[in-house]
């Protein structure tokens, strides 16, 4: 099934809208009080039970923040849990996830040029994906493997690798992205809904009755913590990745996947050793430097667009037009013929000479540089057809 392509628009965009700003509150709530722990400081007059405080001014007011040793001894009326932010990024998150990849063209999950399968399937396997993560990851923290600190964090990073390569290798490249994204994503809220928060429960309630908390649940709660921070510029990484096809279209995706999770986990480790006080001169440039070293490696090896005509032959507009009928114009035409889209995606159009020159430098990124278009390959574009286009781009894109 595939929605009206102009209400599928609509909705994406309501859907997204909505995603990124319920994605900023949870994050930005998440990065407060961060922030807020690592500037606490002793009270200035020793007050009973509270391990630092905290002066602030903001938009007109001034704010004191008090910060109580384990938990208080008389609760307050209101206690707020931060806890909706989140869920509303997952729910937001994962109608997006419908709403453009199961209920939109097949050729954003398949490439027949990857796994040629049927959309139902893939959908299986990208549903599949997230419920499973979420099982063993947890099966994982909760186990006693858990306690052996670098071993678990090795496993962890593990089994990340393995599902990422495995999605790269069945799912088209954005969908395979996506999904990897949206599989840390669940682990993310599931920590905060299953695990963070019933151990912030349990101990309001053993405040309450006057008993030990049980401090298994408060130590799960904490790695799981840890986890939340480390995973989130990496997340966010995948849903801008969409924007990028050399990323995702790249025939190593999953390794540039993974490169670009690392440096997304550096640049934390920076502001995590930072709020701990603990300035490190190495994660910036370790993250910068492994970004660059992305960048070189993603070149496409028959040099750059500005590489000029090179050993290539001549290629005349007449051929470069005649792959662009056959493998672009079905969808990027005034008026699509494929019956997913109703208007060209993107308002790119391919069907006279003047737009495919004026979309050079996006035909070249699509679709020489890196294979994300056409999308899914689904009319089946050659490796020679891409070099003939790249070269046709070097040699000046003339159109006569
Ligand atoms: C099956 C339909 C389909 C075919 C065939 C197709 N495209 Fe696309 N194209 C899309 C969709 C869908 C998008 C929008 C993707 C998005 O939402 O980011 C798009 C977006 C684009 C964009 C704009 C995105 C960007 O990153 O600049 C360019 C340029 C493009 N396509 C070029 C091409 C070229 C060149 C071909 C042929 C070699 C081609 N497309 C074949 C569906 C198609």
């Amino acid at each position: 099934m595939t929605l009206d392509p102009t209400l599928a628009d609509w909705l994406s965009l309501a859907l997204r809208w909505a995603h990124v700003i319920t994605g900023i509150a949870w994050i930005g709530a998440s990065f407060y009080f961060m922030w807020l722990d690592s500037h606490l400081e002793p009270p200035a007059v020793p007050k009973k039970g509270v391990e630092g405080e905290l002066w602030m001014v903001h938009s007109g007011g001034f704010y004191v923040v008090d910060k109580i040793a384990v938990a208080p001894e008389e609760l307050p009326k209101t206690l707020h849990w931060f806890k909706w932010e989140a869920a509303f990024t997952w729910i937001t998150g994962f109608l997006l996830l419908v709403v453009i990849y199961y209920l939109g063209s097949a050729s954003f999950m398949v490439d027949p040029d990857i796994l040629d399968i049927p959309k139902s399937t893939a959908i299986l396997i990208g549903l599949g994906a997230l419920v499973i993560s979420w099982v063993v990851y947890d099966a994982l923290y909760t186990s006693a493997l858990a306690q052996k600190g670098v071993w678990s964090a090795v496993i962890g990073i593990v089994l990340l690798c393995a599902i990422s390569i495995a999605l790269t290798q069945l799912l088209a490249g954005r969908a395979a992205y996506m999904h990897v994204g949206a599989l840390i994503g669940t682990i993310m809220v599931a920590n905060v809904w299953m695990r963070i928060i019933p151990a912030q429960r349990q101990l309001v309630n053993a405040r309450k009755a006057g008993t030990e908390p049980d401090a298994t649940l408060g130590k799960r709660a904490k790695q799981r913590s840890v986890h939340n921070n480390y995973l989130t510029l990496p997340v966010v990484f995948v849903m801008l990745s969409a924007h990028y096809p050399g990323t995702y279209g790249h025939k190593h995706n999953w390794a540039i996947l993974l490169a670009l999770f690392a440096v997304g986990a550096v640049i934390r480790h920076w502001f995590n050793l930072k709020n701990a006080r603990r300035i490190a001169w190495w994660p910036i440039p370790a993250g910068v430097a492994l970004f660059i070293a992305v960048m070189i490696a993603t070149a496409p090896p028959g040099g750059d667009m500005a590489a000029g005509g090179g050993a290539t032959a001549p290629v005349t507009f007449a051929e470069v037009k005649e792959i662009v009928d056959k493998r672009c114009v079905n969808c990027h035409a005034a008026a699509p013929t494929n019956p997913d889209f109703k208007t060209p995606p993107k308002n790119v159009r391919l069907d006279n000479p003047d737009q495919i020159r004026r979309h050079r430098d996006r035909i070249w990124a699509t679709s020489v540089a890196s294979v994300a278009m056409p999308i899914g390959n689904s009319t089946g574009m050659t490796p020679e057809e891409r070099d003939m286009i790249g070269a046709w781009i070097r040699q000046g894109a003339k159109t006569e």
